[in-house]
């Protein structure tokens, strides 16, 4: 007989289940429905139109920072000059152990040279081939060798090179012709 209200609470109970469950209902659709806005709003958001564009990486990997470069005086034998440089990570230059990068040209100006300054092109102001190295050394930007990236060569070399290494350099380099490539 005990049993006899509990039973009965338990009918009730029953009875107004499904009364109960219909707010449950309507939070739960909405919640979908939010969960899904939120998922366009993402994917509005990350997109491939808002993507970050995926940048192209220049022309090279090669990057030379200028902290990693340690000052030549210019006293240093020219091998050295070159290699503390940097330079023969991008170019090739003959007499130079290693040097065969090819991000940059030959560095063979005693044939180059000429022809740069012969270029209707040439947009820098030296008129010699010795000045045009250091020209293109200390202001790469002023001529971009047609065929090659620009912004590639850096451009504070200026802050690294003593006025002797760029002298030494200028007068090694000029000498440098095509054929002594073939050796
Ligand atoms: C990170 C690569 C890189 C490094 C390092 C670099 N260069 Fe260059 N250099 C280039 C590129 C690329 C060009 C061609 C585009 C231009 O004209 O700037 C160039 C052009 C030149 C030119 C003109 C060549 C021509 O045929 O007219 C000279 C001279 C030159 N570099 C000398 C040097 C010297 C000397 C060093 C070291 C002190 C050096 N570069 C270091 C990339 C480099």
């Amino acid at each position: 007989m005990n049993s006899h209200p509990s039973e009965s609470a338990e009918a009730r109970r029953h009875a107004t289940e499904p009364p109960s469950r219909q707010p449950e209902r309507i939070v739960a659709l909405v919640v979908v429905g939010l969960v899904s806005l939120y998922a366009l709003w993402i994917l509005r958001v990350d997109g491939p139109s808002h993507a970050p564009p995926i940048v192209a990486e220049s022309a090279t990997a090669v990057t030379l920072l200028p902290e990693k470069v340690p000052l030549t005086t210019g006293e240093e034998p020219i091998a050295e000059i070159f290699i503390r440089a940097g330079c023969p990570v991008c170019h090739t230059i003959p007499g130079i152990p290693g040097a065969d990068g090819r991000v940059g040209p030959k560095l063979t100006l005693g044939t180059t040279g000429p022809q740069r300054l012969r270029d209707p092109s040439y947009s820098g102001q030296a008129e010699t081939v010795h000045d045009y190295v250091v020209e293109s050394v200390l202001e790469p930007e002023r001529f971009i060798v047609s065929g090659y990236p620009s912004r590639t060569m850096p451009a504070w070399y200026g802050s690294k090179l003593s006025a002797l290494a760029l002298q030494r350099i200028a007068a090694y380099l000029e000498q440098q012709t095509d054929s002594e490539m073939d050796r």
